[in-house]
């Protein structure tokens, strides 16, 4: 018996927490398990009985999310809400992954903290918050981290592009790089996220976390940063409102304040955690 599930194993962060924890974790994909289906989490979960579930399963398609309102509330807020319930039923500790995407307004110019009232202005964001209201208030030994922004793992490899790929693919295609005015965030790389969610765990912390890579971040700079690194030219498009079906914040950074108040160190910047990971080996960027 595998002490910890991991769902989302297919996932960029999922991949990534099984990649780290080796024999200790058992890797549940939506063949496995779907999040939809609430009757095969709790067979499953009764069957395999794990000591922690780490919940890096989601209905991630922002814009998809407009239009399929119920799957994503079943994925991202009723799945959830499930293993949470079940998480006081069998005892297990469950680690449950939110986003920056749960607050929306641009007038607050400085990062977001724990303490501060989302208001996110998608329905992703919204899917996102009642599923993270649900795993808060359910009496569970539950941790909620919000995240944002993820790249450091083999999403390529799964058929979906991260930040950083999606840019280096289309600088590599002579492309131009298409950014909103003022557009800052927060990236995190899943190599820094991993350890850090392994350490709250250790220490049994539980309730809200903000957890990002440090030093919020214009959009164009990390864009120009990547190609650098890669020896791309990053031709950057201007656009003032984006054009996608679901509204985007243009100001989403978090600030790690729970984490830093407990003397945690601080996460690596992301300027270092970007060198680090289009400078290893498997990201040796492909030269035209
Ligand atoms: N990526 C980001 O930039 C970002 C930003 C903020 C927050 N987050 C949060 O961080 C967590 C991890 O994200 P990620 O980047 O690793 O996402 P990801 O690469 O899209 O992985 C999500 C996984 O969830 C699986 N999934 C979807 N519907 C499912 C269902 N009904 N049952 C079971 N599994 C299902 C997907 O399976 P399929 O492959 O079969 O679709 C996929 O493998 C999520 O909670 C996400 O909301 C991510």
């Amino acid at each position: 018996m595998a002490e910890i599930a991991v769902l989302g194993a297919q996932g960029q962060l999922g991949r990534q927490f099984l990649a780290v924890l080796g024999r200790r974790a058992r890797g549940l994909g939506r063949a496995e398990l779907d999040l939809g289906d609430a009757d095969a989490i709790e067979r499953t979960l009764r069957r395999l009985r794990p000591q922690v579930v780490i919940n890096a399963a989601a209905f991630n398609d922002v814009d998809g999310a407009e239009l399929r309102r119920q799957q994503a509330l079943a994925v991202n807020a009723e799945g959830p809400a499930e293993l949470a319930r079940l998480a006081r039923t069998l005892g297990y500790r469950l680690v449950h992954f939110s986003t920056d995407y749960v607050f929306g307004g641009d007038r607050l110019r400085r990062p977001r903290r724990e303490s501060d009232a989302p208001a996110p202005v998608n329905f992703y964001g919204y899917s996102k918050l009642l599923g993270e209201e649900a795993v808060l208030g359910a009496g569970a030994a539950a941790l909620v981290v919000r995240v944002a922004h993820l790249y450091g793992g083999p999403s390529w490899s799964a058929g979906r592009a991260n930040l950083v790929e999606r840019f280096l693919a289309r600088a590599r295609a002579g492309q131009p790089l298409v950014i909103t005015r003022g557009q800052t965030l927060n990236p995190t790389s899943v190599r820094d996220l991993v350890p850090a969610v392994l350490a709250l765990l250790r220490r049994r912390s539980a309730g809200l976390y903000h957890l990002t890579g440090s030093g919020p971040c214009a959009a164009a700079e990390f864009a120009r940063e990547a190609c650098r690194h890669a020896g791309l030219c990053a031709k950057i498009q201007w656009i003032s409102r984006d054009p996608r079906p679901a509204r985007r914040a243009r100001y989403t950074p978090l600030a790690n304040q729970r984490w830093s108040q407990e003397g945690l160190p601080p996460m690596p910047h992301w300027r270092s955690s970007l060198a680090e990971y289009l400078l290893s080996a498997q990201n040796l960027p492909i030269r035209d």
